[in-house]
């Protein structure tokens, strides 16, 4: 039998699909898996099956000379080190399109929680600091007739924008051939930042994108505009974004990820017009099973010899 080792706990119904077909030894700590303990549990492994918070880099392909696979549930990557899995000829796959529809929802809860100030009313309710109805009480900003401007033209990002005409927004995206290649309404960067009134981050993170939104961003866009990220914290600055609300460049934000998760930049806790959600943008029932299921399914074809469903094949 093959051994694979679960960096966390998955579904029962998945695991025991996994465990029929092959010897599983799973993680069961509360939070992420230690690095040195991923390294010291991952030898003898012919897969490993990973979360975001799993830094999977060469001590850790290293430790395993039978090591054919590693299947991140998520569809970023960028906690696996793919050059170092390619030089090595092991697979790696990823959780696409199965999370799409979740994450594209969430985006929208937090587009309308953030322009209609969902968190901060119901703080509001909660602590009795509500006297009553007033016609100019917790005001907030209607979508209609706005710009949503979208970085990152890949399957979430198109799945937000598909869901703007519902709110009687319209959708453009930042350049990208991918975009305009499927017909995209597109614009420069800096024209997506001057003209967007909710400027929502689906690319992934890479080089090219961390720390794209800093304080240049910022300055650039309208003092009315809402930021949504449901991306990768680290395309934010977020020492910029506390600087930029403090300046009152921009309206609000709201954001499910960090750039050093669990942490969340002390200066952001302080601002009532940032929503923060727990990086959960794909955390339904039916989804989070379905990313398990499809890294599961990736481990057994790739370990009975099959081509993997789901490869991830470029470097971010
Ligand atoms: C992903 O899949 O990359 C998300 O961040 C977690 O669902």
């Amino acid at each position: 039998m093959k051994n694979v080792l679960l960096t966390r706990r998955i579904p029962s119904s998945v695991l025991s699909k996994l465990e029929s077909q092959c010897a599983v030894e799973v993680y069961a700590g509360a939070g992420a898996l230690p690095h040195a303990e991923l390294v010291a549990r991952a030898a003898g492994k012919d897969a490993l099956i990973t979360l975001l918070t799993d830094k999977v880099d060469a001590e850790v392909m290293d430790a395993s000379p039978s090591l054919a696979i590693v299947a991140n549930i998520a569809v970023g990557y960028d906690n696996v080190d793919l050059a170092a899995a390619q030089a090595r000829g092991i697979v790696v796959t990823n959780t696409p399109d199965v999370l799409t529809d979740a994450t594209a929802e969430f985006t929208w809860a937090l587009i309308l929680g953030v322009a209609r100030r969902l968190v901060e009313a119901d703080r509001a309710v909660r602590s009795g600091a509500w006297k009553g109805w007033a016609l100019d009480y917790m005001l907030g900003t209607e979508l209609r007739g706005k710009q949503l401007g979208i970085l990152g033209a890949g399957r979430i990002g198109r799945a937000v924008a598909a869901k703007a005409p519902a709110f009687g927004m319209h959708a453009a995206f930042a350049h990208h051939p991918s975009a305009s290649a499927l017909g995209l309404k597109t614009m420069s960067f800096d024209e997506l930042l001057v003209s967007s009134d909710v400027i929502s981050l689906h690319a992934p993170l890479t080089p090219a994108t961390r720390h794209l939104i800093d304080k240049r961003a910022f300055a650039r866009m309208k003092r009315s505009a809402l930021l949504v990220n449901t991306g990768r914290g680290s395309i934010i600055d977020e020492a910029a974004l506390a600087w930029a609300l403090q300046e009152r460049l921009i309206a609000g934000a709201a954001l499910d990820v960090y750039e050093d998760e669990p942490r969340v930049h002390p200066d952001l806790l302080k601002f009532d017009n940032v929503l923060l959600a727990p990086h959960i943008g794909s955390a339904t029932r039916e989804t989070r099973t379905a990313m398990a299921e499809l890294a599961v399914r990736n481990v057994v074809a790739v370990l009975s010899g099959a081509d993997p469903l789901t490869p991830v094949t470029s470097a971010l």
